[in-house]
């Protein structure tokens, strides 16, 4: 089969690598139907994740279809259209039994395009097959649910839920990447009084707006405080999400909120930030961080199957899985090329969804 292979740093081809089989009897062979890029492919790319190893297909967020599963597997069967999440689970460690998915210890978490094969590929191994792929429901197209992989849970569980966002508060998000957009689009779950979205760019910002932000702040003005704290009778924000990862916007985040409010970190940090705890000590502030879990996908899956979240607005462009090395050239540029999420499809790009799942599998 074909798939983008991560060769080093800097490096990644798309080009020839053995089928996939089932290893494991709990395993599962997906046929990819439709994949997409991740800001952490990039990380993996600039050499900032060095237990990828040259040679590992790269990709952990697609829909496909299951040609495949091994003996233990009960729940999917060939032919079933699942979500692949970026999280495996195994279902049987403390963590998978607590729903801390991400923190597994039993060979899941975050494992697909990282420390085994992804699914930037025509074929991919799913391991845990019955406890990590859902099943995407009738009448919902790849695109309704291929965020789901990713951004979607990541925001709301490490943002939303881990932020405690309630109705009426104010809501600063700092960072209005796919990341920063998601997590508006799923604090609007929980009737926000406002939301206040931060960024450097103005196109992200409008972006922002978009999506439901009620007021866009460029932080290179550089009184992003003083603008919250003016929306908020001087008290600041009750929440802060930081969506970016560098130390500036942390720190800025600590600055956002009021006294007992809440900041929830999102971002993946390379770098140490400062913690003003000699400010923060008598404040009463929570603060989070997190890896998704991934728990509530099957929720928001029913919020987009009732029509009350439309996360295809984050496809802005459309690639054929064998023009992936295309796709991150303008995944990779989001600066001038606008994108959010790049969809990787296995079908020349404008073939029917509908037809594509008629495609005959092995029983
Ligand atoms: N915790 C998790 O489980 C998890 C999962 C997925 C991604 N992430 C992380 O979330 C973060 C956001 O992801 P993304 O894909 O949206 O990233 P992105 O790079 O597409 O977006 C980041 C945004 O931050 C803005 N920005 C940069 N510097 C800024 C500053 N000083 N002030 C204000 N805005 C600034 C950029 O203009 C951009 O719009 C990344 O660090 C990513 O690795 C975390
Ligand atoms: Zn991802
Ligand atoms: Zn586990």
């Amino acid at each position: 089969m074909k798939a983008l292979v991560y060769g080093g740093p800097g490096k990644r081809t798309w080009g020839s690598v053995p089928d996939p089989s089932i290893v494991e009897p709990t395993d599962a062979i997906v046929r990819i139907d439709s994949s997409t890029i991740c800001g952490t492919d990039l990380h993996i790319l600039k050499g900032d994740v060095p237990e990828v190893v040259p040679g590992t297909v790269l990709g952990h967020e697609a829909v496909g279809t299951i040609v495949e599963v091994g003996a233990a597997v009960t729940t999917v069967r060939p032919g079933d259209r699942v979500l692949i999440s970026c999280i495996t689970s195994c279902g049987r460690c403390r963590f998978c039994k607590e729903g801390r998915y991400g923190l597994c210890t039993g060979g899941g978490g975050w494992i697909l395009g990282h420390l085994i094969d992804g699914v930037q590929a025509e074929y991919a191994r799913v391991p845990f097959a019955d406890t990590s792929v859902y099943k995407v429901p009738d009448g919902l197209t790849d695109e309704h649910v291929l965020f789901l992989a990713d951004i979607l849970p990541t925001a709301y569980e490490v943002g939303v839920l881990a932020g405690r966002v309630e109705p009426g508060d104010t809501v600063a998000i700092v960072g209005a990447g796919p990341i920063g957009l998601a997590t508006i689009m799923t604090a609007k779950l929980h009737s926000p009084g406002r939301i206040v979205a931060i960024d450097l760019d103005s196109s992200r910002l409008d972006k922002a707006l978009e999506f439901g932000a009620d007021v866009a702040i460029d932080n290179a003005s550089g009184d992003a405080v003083a603008k919250v704290a003016d929306l908020t009778e001087g008290l600041g924000a009750d929440v802060a999400i930081e969506a970016v990862g560098v130390p500036e916007t942390f720190e800025l985040c600590a600055e956002l909120i009021r006294p007992g409010g809440r900041l929830a970190n999102v971002g993946v940090h390379g770098h140490p930030a400062t913690l003003h705890l000699e400010k923060l000590w008598i404040r009463d502030v929570l603060i989070t961080t997190g890896l998704v879990d991934t728990t509530t996908t099957p929720k928001l899956m029913r919020l987009i199957e009732s029509g009350r979240l439309d996360p295809t607005v984050f496809a802005t462009h459309r690639f054929a899985l064998a023009d992936s090395e295309d796709a991150y050239e303008v995944f990779g540029a989001a600066a001038e090329s606008h994108a959010l999420k790049v969809v990787l499809s296995a079908e020349s790009v404008g073939q029917d969804v509908a037809e594509r799942h008629e495609v005959p599998v092995t029983a």
